[in-house]
């Protein structure tokens, strides 16, 4: 059997299961979606959002790419975060790597890979800023370990940065940001305790002040 229709008989009977458990499954969500929290996880096929939440349809508004970058001129997370913050109102947005992860790990090598090197090379500055502590680590597993964590902090960091997140802080205290690291070896999350909220004190010149909202 080819994948695509192994793909659309699951489909059939995720559908079956679900109706099984609550007959008002797709009725209720096909009257709109009012989820708590954005995700930004890894395209990484081993790490899809509601699966190893255990969430369902509705609860996870969700954006992955390469390495869970958050990058200030990339539109795609920055409509989706805009759209999560202000029309969907989360209360939480979750910046989730994993361990493992090929797009840190191409960042720490010198090989060529493509168009895809330009993305990577925002990982390698993570390197740079935190070249000190990962040169320090001689174990290569840990020193990569070290990077897919210090490459999720940043990101909540980024997330900071952007005008979208500091206006919501002004305007409605939310939302809280977290960082957290999968593991594709046991399954579990790790909370790597670096959240920011409206109280988070940023340098002055990261602050984003609005005239309007002042
Ligand atoms: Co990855």
């Amino acid at each position: 059997m080819e994948i695509y229709q192994k793909l659309l008989d699951g489909n059939k009977a995720w559908v079956a299961k679900r109706l099984q458990e609550d007959p008002t499954f797709f009725e209720r969500l096909s009257k709109g979606q009012s989820p708590q929290v954005l995700w930004i996880g890894c395209s990484d096929s081993r790490v899809p959002a509601n699966e190893i939440t255990g969430t369902l349809p509705g609860e996870i508004f969700v954006h992955r790419n390469i390495a869970n970058m958050v990058i200030h001129t990339d539109m795609n997370m920055l409509s989706v975060l805009d759209y999560a913050v202000n029309v969907l109102k989360v209360r939480h947005v979750i910046v989730c790597g994993h361990y493992g992860c090929g797009g840190v790990q191409a960042a720490m090598g010198s090989q060529q890979f493509g168009l895809i090197d330009n993305w990577i090379r925002h990982i390698k500055d993570v390197y740079r800023l935190h070249e000190q502590e990962l040169e320090s680590i001689s174990d290569p597993q840990a020193r990569f370990d070290r990077l897919v964590e210090l490459n999720v902090m940043e990101q909540v960091f980024d997330l900071s940065k952007t005008s979208i997140i500091q206006n919501a802080w002004k305007t409605r205290q939310l939302p809280y940001i977290h960082g957290w690291v999968y593991s594709i070896k046991d399954g579990l999350i790790r909370d790597l305790k670096v959240s920011m909220d409206h109280t988070s004190k940023l340098p002055p010149y990261f602050r984003s002040e609005n005239p309007v909202l002042a």
